[in-house]
């Protein structure tokens, strides 16, 4: 099928295209009805199916007779390990582990909560979870423990999973100190913790609440656990993600939804096999890690490589081109800033030289915009098709792509291409109207949502109602501005609201706002994401103190610096506060962000015509913008 008949198909007949992609998961109960429209709009996709989504990575696999096959490498090279999973191995860790969590009272709907580093640990965990039908929350270990208290508190999980620590290249990451400080925060109580202990830090565990994993896994009281068929609406894992506010949303996944488009995507998208190896180069506690280092590829029964360790530094920026090689990488997916690392450190790409990167196929980015710089860097070096490809958090899988499995097409830089089937992407003018070609917009999402995408936010059906589905209704709003062109090729030129793009991770400037305003000096404030070379975008803090406050302005940014750090977490990577006298506002008080952005970038912002006090904008820019080159 073309892409033109595919898309035309998922819009017009989306029951019959779907319905035939569920075909390749294995049900228990095979679904009768496939798109559930009584509750719009609240859309529930294969309501009376029954599936688990642990059998269909690991169980089916094994029970075709693919048990000796490649499920699972886990490179590390910050600890200088290596270590293979058969899926029939795998699948013996996955129902051992559930059955501790089943001794620790884990049972179906029940939530966990897994705070890990990138150890195969944390997938047995999310695995082990779907087969008990219990649902998994990862946060991120870059989080600090407060915002691993807010998610505890609003997941209410009965068990959380964690390791001893993380392994940062430049310094080893207690975790465990972290999760007991977040336990103290919380309102919840939870029952039991299960902890990785790992010789780089070892932890001290609570007696009567944290149970040692490796002595629970080799426990003769422990018996495999086998997995619970669950209805596909059914969740399978909560994800928080960063919203305008300092309160991340829970973005739920199902499971019927979820298998069905993650599997499609694997062969429409991006073009993989069985046999394939296929690597994300991203982290379990973001989205990528959950949909294309677990789920999709071991639904589709290829290998999937765990890589703990960075694109420089670990030990050089030939890195990925050594795991490439080793392990006979055929799809690499990361991130841009990933690129711009190894291209700052070694801009020749010298290293390459040193290694046979010939399994490799395609290389896939997302996260953030794919600068052309980075395009053309990495499409002449690595001689491969690099494909830009654009979702969220809430999608879990691509919107707009270059479908390499179904029909590839020209690359244009800049743009991630079409929309994937299944999405009717609409770029809409502030009334809400379509935007003609080269008219930037808001993008939006005619509903239904595909299959995957989120039904709804954790227990807070409200929220989703009035974060996503408000402003244009029938359409979800993704948050993202852009045009598509004459070719119907989407552009995406970057978030509408407060949220920023860090290296590849997504931030709210709400929840760094927060930790600046609490400051006792602080009157006012405000972050916003200028962009950086490397990362794409940083954050930047401007406070205004409070009248009458003796304290040096240098002491109180530092100590800002330090609040953000220790309770947002290092990945916010917020680096500069300022103080200024004033920040310019509306006339109706609101913070010109923009315009603050815009100078910060160094770019000739227009005075706004609903600014009340345009003299803020003199004694800020001197503060505000970057130095002028020699
Ligand atoms: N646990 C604890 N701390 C973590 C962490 C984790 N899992 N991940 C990151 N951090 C810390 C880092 O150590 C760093 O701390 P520092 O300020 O003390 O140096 C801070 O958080 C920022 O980390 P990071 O964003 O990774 O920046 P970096 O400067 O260390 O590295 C890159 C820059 C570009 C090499 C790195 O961001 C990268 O590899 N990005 C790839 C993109 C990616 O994986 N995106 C995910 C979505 S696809
Ligand atoms: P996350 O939910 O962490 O995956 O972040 C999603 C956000 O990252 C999107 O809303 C975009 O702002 C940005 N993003 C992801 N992929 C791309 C891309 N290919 N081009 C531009 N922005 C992207």
């Amino acid at each position: 099928m073309s892409y033109a008949d595919a898309f035309a198909r998922s819009i017009a007949d989306p029951q019959g295209f779907w319905n035939e992609a569920a075909r390749a998961v294995t049900w228990s109960r095979a679904p009768g009805r496939v798109l559930d429209r009584d509750d719009a709009p609240f859309y529930r996709w294969f309501p009376d199916g029954e599936l688990n989504t642990c059998f269909n990575a690991l169980d089916r696999h094994v029970e075709a007779g693919r048990g000796e096959r490649l499920a699972l490498i886990y490179d590390s090279p910050v600890t200088g390990t290596v270590r293979r999973f058969t899926y029939a191995e795998l699948l013996a860790e996955v129902a051992r582990f559930a059955g501790v969590l089943r001794d620790l009272g884990v049972a179906e709907g029940d939530r966990v909560v897994i705070y890990m580093p990138m150890v195969p640990e944390a997938v047995v965990a999310m695995l082990a979870c779907a087969r008990l039908g219990a649902v998994h929350s990862v946060v991120f270990g870059g989080f600090a423990p407060k915002e691993l208290a807010v998610r505890i508190d609003d997941a209410r999980p009965k068990v959380v999973v964690s390791a001893s620590c993380g392994i940062e290249p430049s310094r080893v990451v207690p975790y465990k100190p972290m999760l007991d400080a977040a336990l103290d925060l919380a309102a919840h109580r939870l029952e039991r913790c299960v902890i990785l202990q790992r010789e780089q830090a070892v932890a001290e565990l609570v007696p009567g609440r944290d149970v040692d994993w490796a002595a629970a896994m080799t426990s003769a009281a422990t018996g495999p656990a086998g997995c619970v068929p669950v209805k596909a609406t059914d969740p399978l894992y909560i994800l928080y993600t960063s919203g305008t506010t300092g309160l991340p949303k829970g973005v739920v996944r199902d499971n019927g939804g979820h298998a069905v488009a993650l599997l499609w995507s694997m062969h429409n998208v991006y073009g993989a096999l069985p046999d394939d190896v296929f690597w994300a180069a991203s982290d379990v506690g973001w989205v990528v890690g959950h949909s294309y280092i677990v789920y999709g590829p071991l639904l589709l029964g290829a290998a999937t490589v765990l890589y703990e360790g960075k694109p420089v530094g670990t030990p050089d920026a030939g890195a990925f081109w050594r795991v490439i090689a080793e392990h006979g990488v055929n799809t690499l997916f990361t991130a841009p800033t990933a690129f711009r690392a190894i291209k700052r450190e070694d801009p020749a790409a010298t290293l390459l030289g040193k290694y046979d990167v010939s399994s490799l196929r395609t290389l896939f980015l997302a996260g953030e915009r794919l600068d052309p710089d980075t395009y053309h860097w990495a499409s002449e070096k690595l001689g491969v098709p690099v494909i830009d490809h654009w979702w969220q958090t809430e999608t879990g899988w691509p919107v707009a792509a270059n479908l390499r499995g179904l029909e590839p097409m020209p690359i244009k830089p800049g743009s991630p291409t079409v929309p994937v089937p299944g999405y009717d992407v609409r770029v809409l003018d502030g009334d809400g109207r379509e935007c003609a070609p080269g008219q930037e917009g808001a993008i939006c999402l005619r509903l239904p949502l595909p299959p995957g995408a989120l039904p709804t936010l954790w227990q807070d059906d409200g929220r989703y109602v009035g974060s996503y589905l408000s402003a244009f209704p029938g359409h979800y709003l993704t948050g993202d501005g852009g045009y598509r062109d004459e070719d119907g090729y989407l552009f995406v030129m970057g978030r509408t609201d407060d949220v920023i793009n860090v290296a590849g991770h997504r931030l709210s400037t709400g929840s760094m706002e927060a930790v600046l305003a609490a400051h006792p000096a602080v009157a006012e404030c405000a972050v916003i994401g200028v962009a950086d070379a490397l990362k794409g975008q940083v954050p930047r803090g401007f406070v205004v103190l409070k009248s009458g406050v003796e304290a040096d302005p240098d002491v109180v940014c530092a100590e800002l610096v330090r609040a953000v750090r220790d309770e947002v977490g290092a990945v916010a990577s917020l680096k500069r506060v300022d103080v200024v006298p004033a920040l310019p506002k509306t006339r109706s008080g609101k913070i010109l962000r923009k315009t603050m952005r815009g100078m910060a970038e160094g770019a000739d912002e227009p005075v706004p015509s609903t600014i009340e006090d345009a003299t803020v904008l003199d004694v800020l820019r001197p503060v505000i913008a970057p130095p002028r080159e020699p």
